[in-house]
């Protein structure tokens, strides 16, 4: 795994957005697994900074998002749909047509299985996800898979735990209906992503880090399926790098990384 420590969160947004605009630069036509949640927002905003400069363009871009809710309509100003319109599509030249969410607002169980199977069939169609965000939750979840999914999940329904729902409430009304059901992509689709690209800001994420780096490989720890992928970077700041045993190791191979890649040796850290 990549391991880089920033100092603030607005670092991790710039440094990850360096990673996405070397993707585009590198295929124009990409296929980006895209996240919502606080922490990526600050990513999305200098993306659509760069876009409106003329840096970058989204044009070819094709996109999955990671997970959705059961049971508010996707015009709810809840809904993950609402969220990437609102917070990235609206503001790029991205083809709303080549942006997916998984749907989820559906009657039946068999309908959202369909659903399920679908997504999964309109990833592989795309050619594969080349560049997939994350965040992390402070249960260590990734999308909505919570600990104790299985690190070969496919896209599928998943019951929130308590304390993503506890974590979410500050987003509705208190008479409000809160969903506690998504529709996911797993584990094993997430892991299928030809880069990961996981994002985590702020203190409260610290413990989830630390499990999710240092720890051992867990279903309790969904984020530590990330130590099975070849070609992970965590992108972090200082509070949420401060469980970290290894701290000085990782900015120490950083430097080295950045030294190799002046001499053209390539990088030895992953
Ligand atoms: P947050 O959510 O970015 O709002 O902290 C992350 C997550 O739960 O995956």
């Amino acid at each position: 795994m990549r391991i880089v420590i920033l100092p603030s969160a607005s670092d991790v947004a710039q440094f990850a957005a360096d990673i996405v605009a070397n993707q585009l630069e590198i295929k124009a036509d990409s296929v980006l697994g895209l996240a919502t949640g606080s922490t990526p927002v600050a990513l999305y905003d200098e993306l659509i900074t760069r876009y409106q400069a003329e840096q970058l363009s989204f044009k070819e871009v094709v996109s999955f998002n990671l997970d959705e809710y059961i049971g508010i309509s996707v015009t709810h100003n809840q809904s993950y749909r609402t969220f990437m319109n609102q917070h990235l599509f609206e503001f790029i030249n991205i083809d709303i047509q080549n942006t997916h969410v998984p749907e989820a607002n559906l009657p039946t169980k068999q309908a959202l299985l369909n659903s399920a199977v679908r997504y999964e069939k309109s990833i592989a169609e795309a050619g594969g996800i080349d560049l997939q965000i994350l965040g992390i939750g402070i249960n260590g979840h990734i999308g909505f898979n919570e600990p104790s999914s299985s690190l070969a999940s496919r896209t599928r329904v998943k019951t929130l735990s308590q304390s993503t729902i506890e974590a979410n409430k500050r987003f509705f009304n208190e008479d409000e209906f809160q969903p506690y059901l998504a529709l996911t992509m797993g584990i094993g689709t997430i892991l299928d992503s030809r880069h990961l690209l996981l994002l985590a800001t702020g203190e409260n994420k610290a413990s989830a880090v630390r499990a999710m780096i240092e720890g051992p490989l867990s279903a309790m720890v969904p984020a530590s399926a990330l130590q099975q992928h070849v070609n992970a970077s965590i992108i972090i700041d200082q509070a949420a790098a401060a469980q970290l045993s290894l701290k000085k190791y990782y900015q120490w191979s950083e430097r080295q990384r950045s030294m190799l890649a002046q001499t053209g040796l390539g990088s030895t850290n992953e």
